[in-house]
């Protein structure tokens, strides 16, 4: 899967701006810098495919890329989504990414999972946990995948993985299995690939 073209296809400011459904669809979302621009383009192979910064707030919209053998045939619609709990920007524009957060994930049927990534330095955060519920309450499919593992040392990777699961137990709905994955190394990177195979098998 992982091997098909991917192209951008959309970006989305606001909530009458999203592309038709098309193909089963998975997002990325997650605290603003935790990775998810630099994971999709780890996935994909095309490392310039979605824009990354250091700098919190890169991605200002729903950005949508398409995976297949051809843009007529996509196969997978992979979504790239502004990060929330980002202070540094305007009140107007942290309201206008939430309404258009909420409603997409509201409101799309072709929506398969939402992979929610969390920094595996810091992990889980008050903000991380608002955005759980309210997938819980969405009743969305959703899964935690903790990033930047490279930077963890290994001895913490257990104590991790066991904090993320245990706020899994108070949110019942999210998948069972948290994923830890570097998109620089690229460790951990095909468990997340065999978990999204798996969606589109289904
Ligand atoms: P926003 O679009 O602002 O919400 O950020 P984002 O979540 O898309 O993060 P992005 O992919 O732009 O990466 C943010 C920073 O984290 C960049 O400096 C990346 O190089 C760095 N980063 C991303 N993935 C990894 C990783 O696996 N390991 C390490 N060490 N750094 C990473
Ligand atoms: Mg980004």
């Amino acid at each position: 899967l992982f091997a098909q073209n991917c192209e951008f296809l959309w970006a989305a400011d606001k909530s009458d701006g999203l592309p038709p459904m098309g193909p089963l669809e998975i997002a990325f979302a997650g605290r603003s810098n935790v990775g998810k621009s630099s994971l999709l383009n780890a996935l994909t192979t095309r490392r310039t495919l979605a824009r990354t910064s250091h700098t919190p707030g890169r991605t200002q919209n729903l950005n949508f890329f398409d995976l297949g053998p051809d843009a007529q045939n996509p196969l997978l619609r992979l979504v790239d989504m502004p990060g929330y709990g980002y202070a540094a920007v305007s009140k107007e524009k942290i309201a206008n990414w939430t309404r258009l957060m909420k409603d997409f994930l509201r409101g799309r049927a072709s929506l398969a999972r939402v992979f929610v990534l969390i920094d595996g330095r810091h992990g889980v955060k008050d903000v991380d946990r608002e955005m759980l519920t309210l997938l819980d309450q969405a009743a969305l499919s959703y899964q935690i995948v903790l990033t930047k593992r490279d930077e963890v040392k290994k001895s913490a990777v257990e104590t991790t993985l066991d904090e993320a699961r245990a706020v899994l137990r108070k949110n019942p709905a999210a998948h069972p299995e948290v994923i830890f994955l570097s998109s620089h190394t690229g460790e951990g990177v095909s468990d997340l690939r065999e978990a999204i195979v798996k969606l589109v098998s289904e």
